[in-house]
């Protein structure tokens, strides 16, 4: 049985979550690798809409396990009122169904008020346009050797040591930052109860996944955020602070990366970006506009409009190279439907001269221009098609100008939000 992983293209926001969903009906384990609460994936089941900010998406299938890897940063209040929440829905969140890796950093509060006052504080030019969850912050703490761990969080007299100590210095970044100080007892005691309520969750998910890939089971990695919002390879600093990149499903979850088989990479069928950093391809005009909303492009964490552009083949290519994609998912084609012409990106220009890459420096990135192709567009409403060949010619045109330029296959076509607004073109699985 395989094991996959799914990953962004662009900037996030892709339908990552719909589509791990409609692979889920034949998976046994979902895994999150990396990121945080500043996901959030928005789900239509039987027309009620469910957005998942920390547990994965394999949740709603109740033969799935869902994990929490190593690499993922969690705000224990946020979980442990997603799984409140999941559960009062009827949905079963019992520790046999979610594993939590002990390793995984804790959120604590001062990490989200450091987020928050440094945007706050910043010039208009130096803020990166947080979702203020404080994901920043913890990743720097664990990188710091600061951090702790849910596993920290049962371990009382190491944890009230070790925060005193913690505390001391964040009051002063606080103060320094013009934010108020944290008190101490509060957030001992508010994270004592959250270790005790989160422990039956706790285990090694690394052992966990061995044994599960041993047996031969299906292990489908669910990436948050995108390629161009990697720590090292997206448009830094504008970016999140963790590698979103396929690669990291292998470190963020203690998995061997000789052991996966495939990586869907998905498309949407034009590009969207929350937050600052720049994006070749805006549209910031009626085209923008339209595709907000039709597209439904408002945050699905913090519900800031998302910023709307055409889609921008330089960005997969590159995305391909950076994830080893294998075959693509093109979410969101319906939403092209109605407009009269539609642009793809097909190549960069920088002063005046064609460049073959995508530039590492936001100086450069800002001043490409991008080459378009200028195809026509249908009017047809297409979601309720179920069949490639009923898709109208110009939409046919469309998917298969993406498959040339990439030269990778397009497996999954989504079409709508529902689960069965999806043509499978080739099952990624196998
Ligand atoms: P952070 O991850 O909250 O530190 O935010 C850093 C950048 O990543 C900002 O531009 C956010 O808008 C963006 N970002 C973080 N998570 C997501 C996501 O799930 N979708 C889209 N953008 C995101």
């Amino acid at each position: 049985m395989p094991a996959i992983v799914v990953v962004g293209t662009q900037w996030g926001d892709e339908g990552k979550g719909k589509i791990i969903d409609v692979l889920t009906e034949r998976a046994h384990f979902v895994v999150r690798f990396q990121g945080g609460n500043n996901a959030g994936h928005t789900l239509v089941i039987n027309k009620k809409k469910y957005i998942l900010h920390i547990i994965p998406s394999g949740i709603f299938h109740p033969n799935t396990i869902c994990v929490i890897g190593n690499g993922v940063v969690v705000d224990p209040a946020v979980l442990i009122e997603e799984i409140n929440r999941l559960k009062k829905e009827g949905i079963e969140v019992t520790p046999q169904r979610l594993k939590i890796s002990e390793r995984a950093h804790t959120i604590m509060p001062y990490h989200q008020a450091l987020d928050l006052a440094r945007e706050a504080t910043a010039n208009k030019k130096d803020r990166i346009g947080t979702t203020g969850r404080g994901i920043g912050p913890c990743y720097e703490d664990k990188v710091g050797r600061r951090g702790f761990r849910l596993i920290d969080l049962t371990k009382k007299d190491f944890f009230r040591e070790r925060l005193k100590k913690i505390l001391e210095e964040k009051n002063f970044l606080l103060k320094y930052l013009g934010a108020e100080p944290l008190d101490f007892e509060e957030i001992f005691e508010k994270y004592l109860t959250y270790g005790q309520y989160l422990q039956p969750y706790l285990c090694d998910t690394s052992t966990l996944l061995w044994e599960a890939y041993k047996k031969g089971d299906y292990i489908l990695f669910e990436g948050a955020q995108g390629t161009f919002l990697d720590v090292d390879y997206g448009t830094y600093p504008y970016v999140t602070s963790s590698n979103t990149l396929a690669g990291n499903a292998c470190a963020g979850s203690g998995f061997g990366p000789s052991h996966i088989n495939a990586v869907l990479g998905i498309v949407k069928a034009y590009t969207t970006r929350v937050g600052e950093g720049p994006f070749p391809t805006e549209q910031t005009n009626e085209i923008g506009n339209y595709l907000r909303e039709k597209g439904g492009e408002f945050g699905s964490t913090t519900g800031r409009p998302r910023r709307c552009g055409w889609l921008d083949l330089v960005m997969i290519k590159t995305a391909v190279q950076l994830n080893g994609i294998t075959g693509l998912a093109l979410t969101k084609l319906d939403v092209l439907s109605g407009l009269e012409r539609i642009k793809v990106c097909v190549g960069y220009k920088l002063e005046g001269r064609p460049i073959s890459y995508f530039p590492s420096t936001i100086e450069e990135l800002t001043k490409v221009e991008p080459i378009y192709e200028d195809l026509p567009g249908w009017r047809e409403d297409i979601t309720t098609v179920r069949d490639f060949e009923a898709l109208p010619q110009q939409a046919k045109d469309y998917v298969r100008l993406i498959e040339e330029y990439i030269k990778v296959p397009i497996q999954m076509l989504s079409t709508g939000p529902e689960r069965e607004n999806c043509l499978i073109l080739k099952d990624p699985s196998f």
